[in-house]
């Protein structure tokens, strides 16, 4: 959530920020900004409400030389959105950016209030600013006074501090997303909240550990160096070469980097294998199945949250291990029963999110073993848990997540064969790769036929409401077709188990209501009965279900065929690929904006 950026040195800082902002607007867009410290020491500052290109037609006649810039792109929590909220925030020769949120801004508010600081703002961030500022006026050197100033916040915020007068900049955090860059020649460096940002523009990624302060500065022989809080060197980071490219960042002929992702599906789901079954991964597959846990806790948010309760059923059929799934929201805060001896399984595609690293937190300090199933390589949760397997999507950039479900869901079903002994068996391996194989097929199928999905999008996008309906295996993926619709389309939608209905929600019903109903071949008739129930309240019924079978389609207005013949387990990852373009064509038609759609960011880096 939010994100921020910051780069010194003579590579066109201005030029690296927007291009990070770029990247990184996926984290909010409420609003975008940056400040800049010229050759002559002067601070110059602008920042707009709404999305990057508003900030950037501003900066068209800018002509100074700059030598250091930050900036950021906002995901509002305190204060509307509007310029005067938007970051960064400037007093005298100080500019601050910041992500997360300060608990104790309040206090500290009237604190520096009363002392003076004028604020220009109703934002949590500005009160750093003001304690940093007012550091500095009572003597203190530049990091000092920010260490000083962030030892007094609360809460879990990441903050970037430019220093007009030194031209340098100071990065700190705890709790949130922070890395840092070093281009080769060490002339130029950069931090920011994610090293997505920094390709193209840093060959090495550094990972501050929290409460690190990392100082960008020509006054130093090395451009990047680290501190503690009481000024002592750091050695508490790590780092590795930047091994994104620039092409992962590019739609190519997609209109959408969602459609982009969605289309990828085929491809990731035999890449997974390959690692998981002939690569490094059938190692730490067979390692973590060495723990021989007694439960997993498996905790995540939204989309994730819906792959975990994929994966439980996955490991609850064919290990017989019980497994509970919990929004970790709540999951941190309910005082769960946890033991020794049993797993904490965290999902997340950016391993930053901030209620399942929570929930991570709770389980080590249950003395717990901690597993991801993650798509960002060092990323926080990555860096917490005690081991990690990694889901090999790619970058994921449209907002809405798509191919990352499906790995998700996937390497915990590798998982599930590993507990179960089936990869020590070469026989056992070729038949997992088969039906991985079988599923990326049918996956193409379903592209291949994108036209059917659509023309059913342009039919219903405009009706009042949508139930999403599934029985077992299915509901999972009844869930995640209601989320994706609406967040893209903005329409009211709503997953639940096809038996569910009349227990309230067919009050709902009538011929402005739309039923999605996934119907597999288990518990067949009974999903049929369901149907029957909202048909004969008028809805209208949109079928995903078997090819000729007549009970189904005499009952639907609209049928989109699947094809379930040797798919089984791996269907509902099928399926979730039909509810995944039935969502962006809707979304489509309704001109939203599909890959930064309004009020979301990407990465929720605050609970
Ligand atoms: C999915 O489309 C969402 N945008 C959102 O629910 C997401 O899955 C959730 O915020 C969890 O994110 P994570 O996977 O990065 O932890």
């Amino acid at each position: 959530m939010c994100g921020i950026v910051g780069h010194l040195g003579p590579n066109n800082p201005m030029d690296t920020v927007l291009e990070g902002l770029s990247r990184l607007e996926y984290r909010g867009y409420d609003s975008a900004g940056i400040a800049y410290v010229d050759d002559k020491s002067e601070l110059h500052f602008y920042k707009k409400k709404g999305k990057l290109a508003n900030l950037v037609s501003l900066l068209e006649k800018e002509k100074h030389t700059v030598v250091g810039c930050i900036g950021h792109t906002r995901w509002a929590t305190h204060g509307e959105v509007n310029d005067a909220n938007s970051h960064p925030h400037t007093h005298g020769k100080i500019s601050i950016v910041h992500n997360g949120i300060i608990e104790n801004a309040p206090s500290l508010k009237n604190e520096l209030a009363s002392e003076g600081f004028e604020f220009q703002s109703d934002t949590d961030s500005e009160v750093f600013l003001a304690l940093v500022t007012s550091n500095l006026k009572n003597g203190m050197d530049f990091l000092p006074a920010v260490s000083e100033a962030f030892k007094r916040t609360d809460g879990n915020s990441a903050f970037v501090v430019l220093n007009a007068e030194t031209s340098e900049i100071l990065a700190i955090k705890r709790g949130a997303p922070l890395v840092a860059g070093l281009h080769e020649a060490n002339s130029d460096a950069s931090v920011s909240s994610d090293p997505y940002a920094l390709v193209g523009s840093s060959e090495t990624i550094y990972f501050p550990g929290d409460e690190v302060l990392v100082l960008l500065s020509k006054r130093h022989n090395d451009i990047i160096s680290f501190y503690e809080l009481d000024g002592t060197e750091s050695k508490n980071y790590k780092s590795k070469k930047q091994e994104m490219s620039l092409e992962a960042t590019d739609k190519g002929d997609f209109e959408h980097f969602m459609l982009k992702e969605i289309y990828e599906q085929p491809g990731l789901t035999r890449d997974l294998i390959q690692f998981y079954l002939a690569g490094d991964g059938a190692d730490l597959l067979n390692k973590v199945s060495a723990w021989k846990p007694e439960k997993f806790h498996i905790s995540a948010c939204g989309t994730a949250a819906y792959a975990g309760m994929v994966i439980r059923d996955f490991i609850e059929q064919r290990n017989r291990i019980p497994c509970a799934v919990e929004l970790a929201s709540e999951f941190r805060y309910r005082n769960p029963l946890l033991r020794e001896g049993e797993v904490g399984l965290f999902i997340s595609q950016s391993g930053e999110t901030a209620d399942t690293l929570a929930a991570q937190g709770l389980c080590v300090e249950n003395k717990m073993k901690t597993l991801s199933i993650v798509n960002v390589e060092g990323s926080t949760l990555y860096r917490d848990c005690d081991e990690n397997l990694l889901i090999r999507a790619g970058i994921e950039i449209g907002v809405a997540s798509t191919k990352a479900f499906t790995q998700q869901a996937l390497t915990g079903c590798l998982l599930s064969y590993a507990i179960a002994g089936d990869l020590e068996s070469e026989e056992k391996k070729k038949t997992i790769a088969d039906k991985y194989s079988l599923l990326a097929e049918r996956i193409d199928d379903i592209l291949a036929r994108v036209d059917e999905l659509k023309k059913i999008a342009e039919e219903i996008y405009n009706y009042n409401g949508f139930f999403f309906t599934g029985r077992g295996q299915y509901f999972p993926v009844a869930l995640e077709g209601a989320l994706k619709l609406k967040e893209i389309a903005y329409v009211h939608a709503e997953g639940y188990a096809s038996g569910e209905l009349k227990h309230g929600p067919i009050a709902l019903i009538d011929d402005q209501m739309v039923n999605i109903a996934i119907v597999g071949p288990a518990l067949f008739d009974k999903t049929i009965s369901n149907i029957q129930e909202i048909k004969a309240r008028r809805g209208v019924i949109v079928g995903l279900g078997p090819k000729g079978e007549s009970d189904l389609d005499d009952i639907c207005d609209f049928k989109f065929d699947l094809n379930f013949d040797g798919l089984e387990e791996l269907s509902p990852l099928y399926v979730n690929v039909a509810n995944q373009l039935l969502a962006y064509y809707m979304a489509k038609f309704k001109g939203t904006d599909i890959d930064k759609p309004r009020n979301l960011a990407k990465s929720v880096t605050v609970e």
